[in-house]
């Protein structure tokens, strides 16, 4: 038998030791989870004793954390929006940047009942935020990826809005007869180049189709831009994520195809990370 305290400490250790910044946080996150604490309950309990058992497997998840696995990978799931999401290899880790997306799309909709379309849906964490917050909404999620939309479908239905949201393996140029007020996107936008320079954690666990956007990291915005044209209602909304510095080139590309930007969200250094545009007829 070994105390929590002991645990925590070797964890946090050899982490260190293999360059996680992150060790003492990632080593208390381990074993709460393992013993199905909180944080805060582990925190009060540090002289109390763990089993082998659990001191064997928090090992074996510290050796994973060491391989630089992601955490959200490890536990199988992510926070967004306040909700456990189920997340796995096929689904990209949701990010907080995103949750700028969601809440500036859900005041603009506010009162309103919108038809939402969320291109490359991944765990479904946009679409499936809005429905929760806006009870009257109905959504499509689409993916290339047949994995992402299983484990999409999975959220909804433990969120209960299976009702409301409907999920397709389908590629966005494969949308036809829908009309949507709203089609939202965090698409692959990472250019061939920096693909190269990411770091370990996200190069070697994140699904590369979730991030890799091309030469200029445009092919798949570009894509959903003119798709977008002929399934947005009348002034129907355009809510784009993109990357650092792709602004002026998105910008220039959605004015191409007659879309008007409506506001922008910048991330919390500043950066412009959101282009919220409506389509003009
Ligand atoms: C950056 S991830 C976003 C996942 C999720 N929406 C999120 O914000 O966490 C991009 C997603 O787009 C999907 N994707 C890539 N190209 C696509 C395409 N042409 N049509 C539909 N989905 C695509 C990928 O499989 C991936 O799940």
């Amino acid at each position: 038998m070994t105390l929590i305290s002991e645990l925590i400490n070797s964890g946090s250790k050899v982490l260190r030791k293999n360059l996680i910044s992150s060790h003492q946080l990632d080593s208390e996150l381990i074993l709460s989870k393992i013993l199905k604490k909180s944080r805060e309950n582990l925190l009060i309990s540090l002289d109390q004793k763990v089993s082998d058992e659990n001191s064997f497997e928090f090992n074996l998840l510290i050796n994973r954390r060491i391989k630089k696995e992601p955490i959200a990978y490890i536990f199988k799931e992510k926070e967004f929006w306040n909700r456990k999401f189920l997340v796995n290899y096929d689904t990209l880790i949701p990010r907080p940047e995103t949750e700028l997306l969601v809440e500036k799309t859900l005041e603009y909709f506010k009162n309103k009942k919108p038809h939402v379309l969320d291109v490359g849906t991944g765990s479904g964490c946009i679409l499936l935020s809005i429905l929760e917050e806006n009870k009257e909404s109905k959504g499509i999620g689409i993916d290339i990826s047949y994995k992402a939309i299983r484990m999409a479908q999975k959220n909804s239905k433990n969120f209960d809005l299976d009702g409301r949201a409907k999920f397709y393996n389908r590629c966005i140029d494969q949308i036809y007869g829908y009309k949507f007020d709203l089609v939202i996107s965090n698409p692959p936008y990472i250019t061939s180049n920096e693909m190269r320079n990411l770091s370990e954690d996200i190069k070697v666990y994140e699904p590369k189709i979730a991030l890799d956007g091309g030469n200029d990291g445009l092919d798949v915005i570009k894509k959903v831009i003119y798709k977008s044209k002929s399934i947005l209602k009348k002034k129907g909304m355009l809510a784009l994520e993109i990357g650092n510095g792709q602004y002026r080139k998105v910008l220039r590309i959605l004015k191409l195809n007659n879309f008007r930007e409506k506001f922008l969200i910048k991330d919390y250094q500043e950066n412009v990370r959101c282009i919220v545009s409506v389509l003009e007829r």
